[in-house]
């Protein structure tokens, strides 16, 4: 693969899948967890080694992972691309996984889409969606959802207790992928440090306002016990001819 220095962007996957998923209450990491008799995160990857407009789609691994290459023997060939690199929190994966793709070519204006491995009801049209309406865009965006519950604030004590209700008036809730330039990304990271939760806020925190692109309610981050049963009820729909 070559790459002009000042040629039309390109577009490349991100996904972080080096966390310990301890909420989900799953033996082991939860990506690995299985999801209608597949690894989770075997489900996120099939979307995006189907998306041929992106070039290549790089895997972010914990460094003492031993599973991956067993558990998604299908994830190989030339834009299928995966690094043991993983760090302590989600954004150092990220960050880590950012250096790993300019190694290998990726220039500082090239868009990455970075997505959570424990997305795995993504649908391929979503990420068309936000590639559209983004990839003319100064800053990038992300897939979010206006929030339709009302919010509370809940106090340290259990059970909990409200301490106040937030307006919820203008507020969304951020999903992934999330798009945004190398050079840009490498930057908000680096200057963000590693507690930031996505890519939007360490952007925000330049001074940025990235696009909000409507998302969609399946694809919810696995997170809980109870998300696995959830997600495989969808899944059984979806595999319905006559859905
Ligand atoms: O922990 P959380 O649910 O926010 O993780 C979101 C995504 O980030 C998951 O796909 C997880 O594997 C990944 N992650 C990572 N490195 C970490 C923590 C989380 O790649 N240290």
């Amino acid at each position: 693969m070559s790459y002009t220095i000042g040629g039309p962007p390109r577009l490349f996957g991100l996904v972080p899948c080096a966390g310990s998923g301890l909420r989900a209450g799953t033996d082991g990491p939860k990506q690995y967890a299985p999801l209608a008799g597949r690894p989770l995160v075997a489900h996120t990857l099939e979307v995006w080694a189907g998306l041929l407009e992106v070039e290549a789609t790089l895997v972010v691994l914990a460094p003492d992972d031993d599973r991956f290459e067993q558990v998604v023997p299908q994830w190989q060939g030339p834009r299928c691309w995966s690094a043991r690199v993983g760090g302590l929190t989600r954004a150092e994966s990220v960050a880590a996984g950012l250096a790993e793709l300019a190694v290998r070519g990726v220039q500082p204006h090239d868009w990455v889409l970075v997505h959570d491995a424990a997305r795995g009801l993504l649908q391929p049209q979503w990420v068309r969606r936000l590639m559209s309406a983004c990839g003319d865009d100064e800053v990038g965006g992300l897939l979010a959802l206006p929030v339709a519950d009302t919010l509370k604030q809940a106090g340290d004590e259990e059970p909990a207790r409200v301490d106040a209700t937030v307006p919820r008036a203008g507020k969304w809730a951020a999903q992934t992928p999330q798009m945004f330039r190398l050079g840009l990304l490498r930057a908000a990271l680096a200057a963000a440090g590693p507690q930031v939760t996505d890519e939007s806020s360490a952007v925000e925190a330049l001074g940025h306002r990235p696009r909000l692109v409507s998302g969609d309610p399946e694809n919810f981050k696995l997170t809980w016990p109870g998300d696995f049963a959830l997600a495989e009820r969808l899944l059984a729909t979806r595999m319905t001819p006559s859905s």
